[in-house]
């Protein structure tokens, strides 16, 4: 029988079985606090940037090297030392491609960000998850029992998403010099509301590497740049898994005055600082549980009602984020933090929902 389902090629056992991620997009034409992005713009000189390049300068293929040069020098860190990439998603991937293979173990705390999971499951290592407390503090003394001789790769997204918890630099530099055969990536893409960092110990430690995205604070997620930072020695083998074009030009010529416009970057940091304060007295005033967050968001406990808050509040004009698949967030939506007037609106928001569903009658 030439049934044609068998005669269609099918992809690998390990791609069949990955898992999906399935961001919920659509129209978000309305206050985008679900997805931790700059609720605002990015940096006007980027703009200005952005409309000055040529049709002619778009035939020509990008060259990442010459900016790569300027961004390790911006950061501190030799040119070798820092590989641009098409968001930090790619810098996971390639990172996972160049050292994950069978019977390795990749070490995740969890809950965290969910492309470490699915990137994972399309190598043939096996993911450990290292489920944090109900505090969702950073589980230090649990991951370092997790480690084997078999971990190959812990990552640590530093401050973690959904929980805005961080860990310490003194816990980082114990994990690293507990499990030497592994390579410890350190994900700074929430730098900038933290304000910690290790990115003077690359180079200085062999196992440490480390991501920062443009996505976040820089408000520069359409244009997908992120950057992998390392020793020259682990470097070289992500340098041979990437592809040489990932990161387009527009990316590339956006870059430069990206990071010359610090008073844009601290204006924009200090704004969601400040409503992160504000947001949070309002949260404490409306009696929603929170947990203490490093980052451009919030983690609330909702309960039962998560999915029904969650429509009600984009209903209202305010996406956010139900978390409850997330292990150990069931009930739990985070609340990316934006601007003081944009919080404002959303703390409005999230007291006509909660007072409709107690009026509904569900337990909050
Ligand atoms: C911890 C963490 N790392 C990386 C990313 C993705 O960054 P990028 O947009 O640079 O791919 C996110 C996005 O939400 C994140 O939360």
């Amino acid at each position: 029988m030439t049934d044609t389902a068998t005669s269609i090629p099918t992809a690998r056992a390990r791609v069949q079985a990955m898992l999906e991620y399935h961001p919920p997009l659509g129209c978000r034409d309305t206050l985008r606090l679900d997805f931790n992005e700059n609720t605002v713009a990015c940096s006007p000189r980027v703009r200005e940037v952005l409309g000055r390049i040529s049709a002619g300068s778009l035939t020509r293929y990008p060259e990442r090297g010459p900016v790569e040069a300027i961004v390790a020098t911006y950061l501190g860190l030799q040119p070798t030392q820092v590989v641009l990439t098409n968001g930090v998603d790619e810098a996971i991937h390639v990172l996972f491609e160049a050292f994950l293979e069978e019977g390795d173990e990749l070490l995740l705390p969890v809950p965290t960000y969910t492309m470490y999971g699915i990137y994972a499951s399309a190598t043939d290592a096996r993911a450990v998850a290292v489920q944090a407390a109900d505090d969702l503090k950073f589980p230090f003394e649990r991951l370092l029992a997790a480690i084997t001789p078999r971990t190959k790769i812990i990552a640590i997204a530093n401050p973690n998403s959904p929980s805005g918890s961080a860990a310490t630099r003194a816990q980082l530099l114990e994990i690293a010099a507990r499990a030497p055969q592994a390579v410890l990536l350190v994900d700074e893409a929430y730098f900038h509301f933290h304000g910690e960092t290790v990115i003077d110990l690359i180079g200085k430690i062999p196992n440490l590497m480390l991501a920062r995205t443009f996505s976040k604070a820089y408000g520069l997620a359409g244009l997908r740049l992120g950057l992998l930072a390392g020793p020259l020695e682990l470097m070289r083998w992500v340098r041979r898994v990437l592809s040489p074009y990932s990161v387009n030009s527009l990316a590339l010529a956006c870059l430069p005055p990206a990071l010359e416009d610090a008073a844009y970057l601290d204006w924009y940091v200090g704004e969601v600082l400040a409503a992160r304060t504000e947001f949070e007295a309002a949260l404490d005033a409306a009696g929603v549980r929170r947990w203490p967050s490093r980052a451009n968001f919030v983690l609330v406990e909702i309960g039962a009602q998560h999915k029904e808050f969650t429509r009600l509040m984009s209903a209202a004009g305010v996406l956010v984020r139900d978390r409850s698949s997330d292990p150990g967030c069931d009930g739990r939506v985070r609340i990316t933090v934006g601007t003081r007037d944009q919080m404002r609106q959303a703390a409005a928001a999230l007291n006509e929902v909660l007072a409709k569903l107690k009026i509904e009658g569900g337990a909050l």
